[in-house]
C-alpha cells in the first residue's frame, strides 16, 4: 500500500507503517522500543519493496497431489546497508527474505569538503546477476545514498532500489537528480532539512537511537 509521491518515489502509507513510525519519532521511546519498532517496520517495508520481485514456478507435491507453486529466488537479492544506521533495518528485512545476501558500505562525511568518503565496501560476488535494495533509515542530504548507489552501479547489478523510513524534499530531490532510475521507498517525506543536516521533524539521529549511543 504505497502512494506515488512523484516519479519513482513511493510513500508507504499503510496504517501499520505510519503507526509504528509515529511511535519511533517520540523522543521518549527507549532504545529497546525504537529497535523493536524499526525491526517491525522494516519487515513491512520489505513487503512493499519486494512486491514486484520476479517469481518462478516449481513443481511440488502436497499431501494430496502434485501441483506447481510460485517461489522467489531470495539468493538473487542483496540488501546493502549503509553503515551504521542501515544495519538497524537489516534484521527485519532478513526475517522476511532469509535467503537474501547482505552487503555493507561505510561512508563518512569529509569535514572539509562535506563529500562522502568510502571507508568500507564488502559485497557478495556476482553482483551483476543480483537485484539490490539499499537501506538507510534517513534520506537527509542524500549524499551517502547518492555515493553508495554510484559505487554500486560500477558492479552493474540487475536493479537497484533505495529504502528509507524518513526522507525530506532536499534528499529526495538530490537523489532523484543523481539517480532518476532508482526507485525510492519511504514511510514519510518530512518538512525539511535543518542547517545541521537533520530532518525536521524527523526522529533525531537514527544511529544513536538504534544503538543507544547518546
Ligand atoms: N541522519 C539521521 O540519523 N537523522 C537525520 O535527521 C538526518 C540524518
Amino acid at each position: 500500500m504505497s502512494q506515488l509521491y512523484k516519479n519513482n518515489v513511493y510513500v508507504v502509507n499503510h496504517p501499520l507503517v505510519q503507526h509504528k513510525l509515529t511511535l519511533m519519532r517520540k523522543q521518549e521511546s527507549s532504545t529497546n522500543t525504537f529497535r523493536r519498532l524499526l525491526n517491525e517496520i522494516s519487515m513491512l517495508m520489505a513487503y512493499e519493496v519486494t512486491a514486484d520481485m520476479p517469481m518462478q514456478d516449481i513443481e511440488i507435491e502436497t499431501p494430496m497431489e502434485k501441483t506447481t507453486g510460485k517461489v522467489i529466488d531470495g539468493k538473487k537479492l542483496v540488501f546493502v546497508s549503509i553503515l551504521r544506521a542501515g544495519n538497524g533495518i537489516l534484521e527485519g528485512m532478513l526475517s522476511v527474505v532469509p535467503g537474501a545476501r547482505v552487503g555493507h558500505i561505510g561512508l563518512y562525511r569529509d569535514p572539509k569538503t562535506l563529500t562522502a568518503v568510502e571507508y568500507y565496501f564488502k559485497m557478495p560476488h556476482d553482483m551483476d546477476q543480483r537485484d539490490i535494495i539499499v537501506v538507510d533509515p534517513m534520506l537527509a542530504t542524500g549524499n551517502s545514498a547518492i555515493a553508495a548507489v554510484e559505487r554500486l552501479k560500477e558492479l552493474h547489478p540487475k536493479s537497484i532500489k533505495f529504502v528509507c523510513l524518513v526522507g525530506c524534499p532536499e534528499g529526495v530531490n538530490a537523489m532523484q537528480k543523481a539517480h532518476p532510475d532508482v526507485p525510492i521507498y519511504t514511510a514519510a517525506i518530512d518538512r525539511q532539512l535543518n542547517d545541521h543536516g537533520y530532518i525536521m521533524p524527523g526522529l533525531g539521529d537514527a544511529g544513536d537511537r538504534i544503538f543507544g549511543t547518546k
